[in-house]
């Protein structure tokens, strides 16, 4: 078991984004078709049945979120009822029976409220990071859906994913392999879905990438292996020097809730937004490029290498001026340092 940390021991300008232990996590239960109601448990460790199909088959989904210290002492989630949205149809695609977007929303609720002396303070740029899982679990041998399932959220306090925090006014931009070996997702497989499987296909090609220096990596369409389609824990954008925000349009990427809200942004700001195929060897008709994503928010990208070829966008180690004002929008409406206008953020009373 590790430590037991404490809000005083913490230290919120260098969180990253690794796993901490909290004292609660919200757990539910699956055993006859039904949910049980779930309650908060304090144990990190879980007892699992040695046919469960998560270990065999991988039939178990995932959700990112992020929850916040706002400059006024509240708290807010931002956009839980899209993760709920999604979660669901990740369930439907591994036959998980889903949770009520109840159940998921007052889940979230229950254990940012719980583990709230943990909250990264306002002013860190830290937030809670929310995990909400699924699983199949119970008595099993054949590829078939499980007898039983649980249904989980811990919670973490987290900086960035891809270790591009704004320090001193800069935003840091890293460097991207894009794979030739190796693919995340098929036409009409599951690249949409936010199930375990297509993490376990990006660990190998993840692993090589980063050994050589690279932040992670970016994945062509596997039909053609020529078109973006997006990070091992992000989507991708690029932007022209006309004022174009381009993102990849695919049926085999995430549906990311970072992007949809960037999106937004970008059009207020009186970008054209556009969502297509991007070439990757038309890399170079970009300015600035980035990853959006929950624990990724918005990381610049400096430098993409791609079969022996190299982009570079400004300076390589700088976010551009676009991708800079896009952070600080969202990162502003997050912190409620921005009016919520668009009605993004669940408030959560914690007092
Ligand atoms: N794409 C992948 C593969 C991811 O893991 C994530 C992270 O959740 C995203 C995109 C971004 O999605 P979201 O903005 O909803 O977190
Ligand atoms: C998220 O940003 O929520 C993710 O799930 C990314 C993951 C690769 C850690």
């Amino acid at each position: 078991m590790s430590e037991k940390t404490k809000n005083e021991e913490l230290d919120f300008t260098n969180l990253g984004f690794k796993y901490r232990r909290m004292p609660y996590r919200f757990r539910a239960y699956n055993k006859d078709g039904k949910w049980s109601e779930g309650s908060l448990e304090t144990n990190e460790r879980i007892l699992i049945h040695e046919g469960a199909t998560v270990l065999h088959y991988g039939q178990a989904a995932f959700e990112g979120l992020r929850a916040f210290l706002r400059a006024d002492g509240t708290v807010g989630i931002f956009r839980p009822y899209e993760n709920a949205t999604r979660f669901r149809r990740s369930c439907e695609r591994l036959l998980i029976p889903p949770v009520s977007t109840e159940m998921f929303i007052d889940a979230l609720y229950q254990v940012t409220k719980a583990n709230v002396d943990y909250l990264p303070p306002y002013g860190t740029g830290a937030s809670f990071y929310l995990r909400p899982y699924i699983y199949g679990d119970g008595e099993n041998l054949g590829v078939s859906a499980a007898p039983e399932y649980v249904f989980s959220v811990f919670v973490a306090p987290i900086a960035s994913y891809y270790g591009s925090d704004a320090s001193d006014g800069k935003l840091a931009a890293g460097k991207y392999l894009i794979s030739t070996d190796y693919d995340r997702a098929a036409p009409h497989g599951t690249g949409a879905d936010k199930i375990g499987g297509n993490y376990a296909a990006s660990l190998l090609p993840g692993h090589l990438a980063k050994s050589s220096g690279y932040v992670d990596v970016i994945y062509l369409d596997s039909a053609t292996h020529t078109k973006i389609e997006e990070l091992g824990g992000a989507n991708f954008y690029g932007i022209t020097a006309d004022n174009e925000f381009v993102t990849p349009a695919s049926e085999s990427i995430l549906p990311s809730i970072t992007k949809k809200s960037v999106m937004e942004l970008a059009k207020d700001a009186g970008m054209k937004v556009t969502e297509r195929e991007v070439f990757a060897d038309q890399l170079g008709d970009f300015t600035e490029t980035g990853a959006m994503g929950t624990g990724a928010v918005i990381a610049p990208i400096g430098q993409i290498d791609y079969a022996g070829r190299t982009f570079t966008y400004g300076d390589g180690i700088h976010a551009g001026e676009k991708t800079e004002y896009l952070y600080n929008t969202l990162r502003k409406i997050q912190f409620g340092e921005l009016q919520d206008e668009k009605g993004w953020i669940l408030d959560v009373k914690v007092n």
